[in-house]
């Protein structure tokens, strides 16, 4: 067998394309969601239980993270329990900071907590250069001085404490409104973040501080009051569904034109999506409160623009790029929130597809079939879209790396075999030998 020559020596993904699926994908707790919150949980000098963590190299590096600083982290199935009654240092490590931008956002609950904080900057990433401006003025506006010196952003708060301030954010940042939202709990008076994020990992990381006693209103909006309060208790708090991984699983049956159920789900997260799926020929019903069937009809063209919430979402921007490979007629995706967020393409390109990029939009064609290929994942969802493409494709379709994919998606090989897909990871050294 042929392997394509990279730089990553990790595992494959070998998948037999063109096989109907069927049958029920369980969905798990929001990546998003749990980083915020494990960020949060330095906010309270108490046990913090949190369920339905979902299991992803993203959440072992934030533990890491949150042990160099001194905490102390059980990890039982989806439980995760970590005592933060002590922190040993307020300065995270580079070399882990570096590996997952989302510890950054400890800064908030670090300067809030000690008054001090050392995190280095996250950098780039593979879809953008993602600065953290916005971040820093907020912590400015709430009185901490924020100084960036070697690579790393020191914030000192003098006499301690923060104060509550008026926060306008330039973009709706997810990022920079759950760092400020987490550190205006502690503050001084009131702080009210406008212009922010409206994502519901906002929300849900705004139901976990109110359920350590924090005082924060209209999350979910683009207005967010937050009144400090002196401190704040443990809690046993349960992660909100992956509205991504269940976007994930849709397109799957959209694009095997097979019908599937998911679930647990909150179904008003997934409206954007629900609606171009809808669009591009599937019908979505609700089953009970929180499952959703998927029965698809046909594949149509459609176009997309991604946005901040409620608007479609950029995490799901790639695989729905998928389907369209596959749907009649021309789509047309325009990225509003990234500025690198294509590198998929050329791997579709490679199994078949006409997709043509120009500056922030991407042209694609419907095509009746795509052909398996050795491809490589550039980025979570950009992996997550080859597994969907290699899921409806003529023949053998190897997905390479897979670190990416790793880092967000909860045992998907085993859920879609669970559905009747024909895949399976191959360790580097048997597909080196083979
Ligand atoms: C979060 C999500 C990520 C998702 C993204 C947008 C987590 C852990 N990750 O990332 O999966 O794709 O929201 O929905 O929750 N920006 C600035 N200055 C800043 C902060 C952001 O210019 O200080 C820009 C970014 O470069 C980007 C845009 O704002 O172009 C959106 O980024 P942001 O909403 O902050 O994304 P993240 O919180 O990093």
């Amino acid at each position: 067998m042929q392997s394509v020559e990279t730089p990553d020596s990790g595992p494959t993904l070998h998948i037999v394309g063109g096989h109907p699926l069927s049958g029920h994908v369980k969905i798990s707790g929001a990546k998003n969601s749990v980083l915020a919150i494990m960020a949060a949980t330095l906010l309270c000098p108490d046990d913090c239980v949190l369920r339905n963590v979902p299991n992803l190299t993203d959440i072992q590096r934030m533990n890491q993270v949150l042990e160099s600083l001194g905490i102390k982290i059980q990890h039982e199935g989806d439980r995760l329990t970590l005592d933060t009654r002590h922190i040993s240092t307020s300065k995270a490590p580079y070399e882990l900071v570096s590996k997952l931008r989302a510890s950054f956002f400890i800064i908030g609950s670090l300067v809030a907590r000690l008054g001090t904080a050392r995190v280095p900057l996250p950098g780039g990433c593979a879809i953008g250069a993602r600065p953290v401006d916005l971040h820093v003025r907020g912590l400015q506006a709430l009185g901490a001085h924020v100084r960036i010196e070697h690579g790393i952003v020191h914030a000192d708060v003098p006499g301690g404490r923060l104060k509550g301030g008026n926060i306008y954010l330039d973009y709706p940042s997810v990022g920079a409104t759950e760092t400020l939202m987490m550190a205006a709990t502690l503050a001084d008076g009131e702080t009210i973040i406008e212009n922010a994020a409206q994502e519901p990992e906002v929300a849900d990381l705004a139901n976990f501080c109110r359920a350590m006693g924090a005082k924060i209103r209209g999350a979910g909006t683009n207005t967010i009051t937050i009144s400090g309060v002196p401190y704040l208790h443990s809690v046993d708090y349960a992660i909100i569904p992956d509205r991504i991984e269940a976007g994930t699983f849709l397109v799957a049956g959209a694009i095997t034109q097979s019908e599937l159920t998911i679930g647990p789900v909150i179904p008003d997260h997934l409206s954007p999506v629900l609606a171009k799926l809808r669009e591009m020929g599937s019908d979505v019903v609700a089953e009970g409160l929180n499952q959703l069937r998927i029965i698809p009809n046909c594949r149509k063209a459609t176009d997309i623009e991604t946005l901040p919430y409620p608007g479609f979402p950029t995490d799901m921007q790639a695989q729905f790029m998928a389907l369209m490979t596959l749907s009649e007629g021309n789509s047309v995706i325009t990225e509003t929130v990234f500025e690198n967020r294509m590198r998929h393409v050329a791997e579709l390109v490679r199994m078949g597809a006409d997709i043509r990029v120009k500056g922030q939009n991407a042209i694609i064609k419907g095509v009746p079939f795509l052909s398996g290929a050795p491809v490589l994942a550039t980025d979570l969802r950009a992996s997550a879209a080859l597994v969907l493409a290699g899921l409806a494709a003529n023949g053998k379709t190897i997905v390479k790396g897979l670190h990416h994919l790793d880092r967000g998606y909860d045992n998907l090989e085993t859920k879609l075999q669970g559905i009747g897909a024909k895949l399976e990871r191959v360790a580097a050294l048997d597909h080196a030998e083979a």
